[in-house]
């Protein structure tokens, strides 16, 4: 069975639950799959394919997600590999709310050299409640819609379509 590792950096937890029902979607489609938080990922060689994703503040990726798509470049390239990025607060089209945004510019070409199947943006959650004053600053600073505008749909077809593209066309 084909074996994959859907890893990911959060801070306040909607990104790990978006990996959670990403990892639910495949192995519901019969593929093996392992949801571990990005920073405690050491082998790859078990998994013949990775999801990468993380949680965006300013514009960036959490640091151990950067440093893992970077560090694991190698790895990553010889894989199959779907990265996600979440994400922008509002209702509407995700890539309208960022003008087409994807991914942080200084991994770009990082993610050229790995050449990922597929490169999403998911909407994200802002919970008041869970950030600390200095978030909660920042989110009232730029007017950041509050509340929880995850698309689980969206996320639901996009890890059926990794799970079809891996059985219909297995890592060697
Ligand atoms: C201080 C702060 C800065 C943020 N900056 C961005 C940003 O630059 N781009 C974006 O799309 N979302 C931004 N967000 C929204 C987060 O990406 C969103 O809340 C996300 O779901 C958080 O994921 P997490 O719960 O896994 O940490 C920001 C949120 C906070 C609190």
């Amino acid at each position: 069975m084909l074996k994959v590792l859907v890893a990911y950096a959060t801070k306040h937890q909607s990104a790990q639950e978006i990996a959670a029902a990403i990892g639910d979607q495949l192995r519901a489609a019969g593929l093996d799959a392992d949801v571990r938080p990005v920073d405690q990922v050491t082998d790859l060689s078990a998994y013949q394919a990775v999801v990468l994703g993380s949680a965006v503040y300013a514009g960036q990726w959490q640091g151990d997600a950067a440093a893992f798509l970077t560090s694991r470049q190698a790895e990553l390239a010889a894989r199959p590999v779907w990265l996600f990025s979440s994400g922008p607060t509002g209702e509407g089209d995700p890539l309208e709310l960022l003008q087409g945004w994807k991914l942080p510019e200084k991994l770009k070409p990082v993610a050229d050299q790995i050449q990922p199947r597929d490169i999403a943006l998911f909407h994200g959650r802002i919970d008041p409640q869970k950030m600390n004053f200095l978030e909660r600053m920042i989110i009232k600073g730029v007017k950041a819609p509050v509340g929880d505008f995850r698309d689980w749909d969206a996320i639901h077809e996009w890890a059926r379509g990794i799970a079809q593209a891996l059985m219909t066309e297995p890592a060697p």
